[in-house]
């Protein structure tokens, strides 16, 4: 332990009198993004919470900015990551479904986040910064092979990358049931039983000389099983080792991941990234597998919390937070290093069982969650900001925000003022100071897979902040508030109402959207319509006049302008030639040897 802390020593005293030569006032400041995955903007102290104890997380809003209306750009981890990353709805990069399928669901699928994307990883890279992203990726992963790696956090501007490149999900834990395609499983699983069912008894009478049994039909049996184990068995029974993998840049380095200790694992590699880099500026991009189902055992949290397992695991949450906290603030960075703290969509309120109860995030007063459109509660989530010395403590701004607007606010920190593509964001630190009252974000749009459903106004000089609903996804039991039958909400045919006239709301004074306006209740209700449409077609243009960023792939697309779809059926669908693999493939497994921690 000597000699590092003589290093450090030394270090201090160097940076010390590099802050006296006036070199620090020009450092460019890190960034330390931490994402949690489905959850609740109900399920934080400082949002309201009076049961959960979050001190780390309340701590960064006491510090620093609180935003109250912070909106994800899709209430899904693919479609939300992806405009995190770009600044841009996903659609423009492919990744909004058109159909049953709304993420990724095999790491062995060509889809992802085009290579000729820019996300501001990739921005920050080009300014100099070493990048890192530990965590949760699901944006993809190869392209026509194994281990082409197109769509890698490595080719998005991350240089160093550590982490899950799908996500944390049931099947990475056996007995917690799957996630994927579960009804299609099931057909294929009870049609696997009945061609085997129907072979055996075929071959018996045969074998016993009871009835001719021709060859020929024996021979089409045979084929249907090879071909029922094939698309079935191998890709779905086989998921865990598939896609519950740990990467450490282009390697696999555990297949299948032992999930107890990937809390731990993560938060190690973030603090190191963070120590490796105290004399430059960086980038950490700390996208915890945390609040996803299964929900962890950890034993220091396990029954200590008073909401059962899914509030022990969002105080472990916390605890990580702190943790990461703390290490920027013992090595001096606290004062250069704008941190930001929130949530990749709301938490999932279909999640839950009778033995654990509660287990997607709880999205307090909000109307929805995960997977419903634009109700707020899928899409409105904890937005914090700390950056001591820059931005003032305490401060809350209710003005509408995006995830998008991550990108150009980095990229006006890091001094970037290259030209850049059409953005859906607005740098946020003229909001985050206090130089200005009003967000940039007079509309914003939102989005139940590529279909457009919602649209948010907010007018100038106004408090409102008007919603204006095209369509909603129908609840299943009708009235239940979320779709229980299926646990997952469809935007697109007999599985969405349309209202003519749109449903209104100002979530101004009615937040919970439980109150639609009509033109007795609201005498700007045909002007709100009517401008609303108006900023609906215009946002369509931005679309349909776009060039595909991806473009020597790109293609017409009647929705999206000329971006490809990324989340059609053959891109989505498990190959064994894209299948990361440690060993032979199919022989596929490893450990990361984890003695050291
Ligand atoms: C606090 O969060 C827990 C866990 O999500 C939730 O069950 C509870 O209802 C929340 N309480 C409040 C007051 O929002
Ligand atoms: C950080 O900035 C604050 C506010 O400007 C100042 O009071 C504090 O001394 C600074 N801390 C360090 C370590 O420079």
């Amino acid at each position: 332990m000597r000699l590092p802390l003589l290093a450090h020593l030394l270090f201090l005293l160097l940076a010390a009198g590099r802050e006296v030569t006036g070199e620090m006032v020009d450092r460019k400041p890190n960034f330390v993004l931490m994402m949690v995955d489905d959850l609740g903007i109900g399920d934080v102290g400082c949002y309201g919470n009076d049961t959960v104890r979050t001190p780390n997380i309340d701590r960064l809003a006491a510090e620093g900015v609180k935003l109250t209306q912070h909106i994800a750009a899709a209430p899904l981890c693919t479609p939300s990551r992806a405009a995190f990353m770009t600044g841009r709805y996903a659609l423009r990069s492919g990744l909004g479904s058109t159909g049953r399928v709304q993420v990724l669901l095999f790491l062995g699928g060509s889809g992802g986040l085009p290579p000729g994307e820019t996300t501001f990883a990739k921005r920050l890279q080009q300014e100099g910064y070493t990048t890192s992203l530990v965590g949760k990726w699901h944006l993809g992963l190869n392209c026509e092979q194994r281990g082409d790696h197109c769509h890698h956090p490595n080719q998005h501007g991350f240089s160093y990358f550590y982490g899950l490149p799908f996500t944390l999900f049931n099947d990475c834990m056996p007995g917690e049931g799957s996630d994927i395609m579960a009804d299609l499983q099931r057909a294929l699983g009870n049609l696997t039983m009945l061609l085997g069912v129907g072979l055996f008894s075929l071959l018996c009478v045969r074998v016993c000389g009871l009835l001719e049994v021709s060859l020929w039909l024996l021979a089409v049996l045979v084929f249907l099983s090879i071909l029922a184990a094939a698309v079935w068995y191998i890709p779905f029974k086989r998921l865990q080792t598939w896609n519950c993998i740990i990467m450490r840049n282009q390697e696999v380095i555990e297949q299948p991941m032992t999930v107890e200790t990937v809390p731990q694992r993560l938060l190690r590699e973030a603090q190191h990234f963070i120590k490796r880099n105290v004399d430059q500026p960086f980038l950490l991009f700390f996208s915890l597998a945390h609040i996803h189902t299964p929900l962890f055992k950890t034993p220091a949290f396990a029954g200590k919390s008073r909401h059962g397992r899914y509030g022990d695991n969002l105080e472990e949450v916390d605890w990580m937070i702190g943790q990461i906290t703390e290490t920027v603030d013992s090595l001096g960075l606290a004062n250069n290093t704008l941190m930001y703290f929130t949530s990749d969509h709301g938490g999932q309120l279909e999640d839950a069982d009778s033995i654990i109860g509660q287990k997607g995030g709880w999205n307090g007063i909000y109307k929805g969650g995960k997977a419903m459109g634009g109700w707020e509660g899928g899409i409105r989530v904890p937005g914090i900001f700390r950056w001591p010395g820059r931005l003032a403590a305490g401060r809350v701004v209710d003005e509408p925000t995006s995830l998008m607007d991550l990108y150009p606010t980095l990229k006006y920190l890091a001094k970037d003022t290259q030209p850049d593509r059409q953005s859906d964001g607005f740098n946020l630190m003229p909001l985050l100071e206090g130089k200005v009252e009003r967000s940039e974000h007079e509309f914003m749009f939102h989005y139940c897979g590529i279909y457009l459903n919602a649209v948010r106004w907010h007018p100038p000089g106004s408090d409102s902040v008007f919603k204006v609903h095209f369509f909603t996804p129908n609840f299943s039991p009708p009235g239940a508030g979320g779709c229980y039958d299926t646990k997952i909400c469809l935007c697109h045919g007999e599985h969405v109402t349309h209202h003519n006239p749109p449903l209104l709301y100002d979530l101004f004074h009615d937040p919970s959207e439980s109150r639609p306006l009509t033109p007795d209740t609201e005498p700007r209700h045909a002007e709100i319509l009517e401008q609303s449409t108006k900023a609906v077609e215009r946002h369509r243009d931005t679309l349909t006049d776009e060039k595909g960023s991806d473009e020597t792939h790109s293609q017409p697309n009647a929705d999206a302008g000329s971006v490809q779809s990324q989340m059609t059926l053959d891109r989505i669908l498990w190959r064994p030639w894209l299948q990361p693999c440690c060993g032979t493939f199919p022989f596929c497994g490893c450990k990361e040897d984890t003695t050291h921690i």
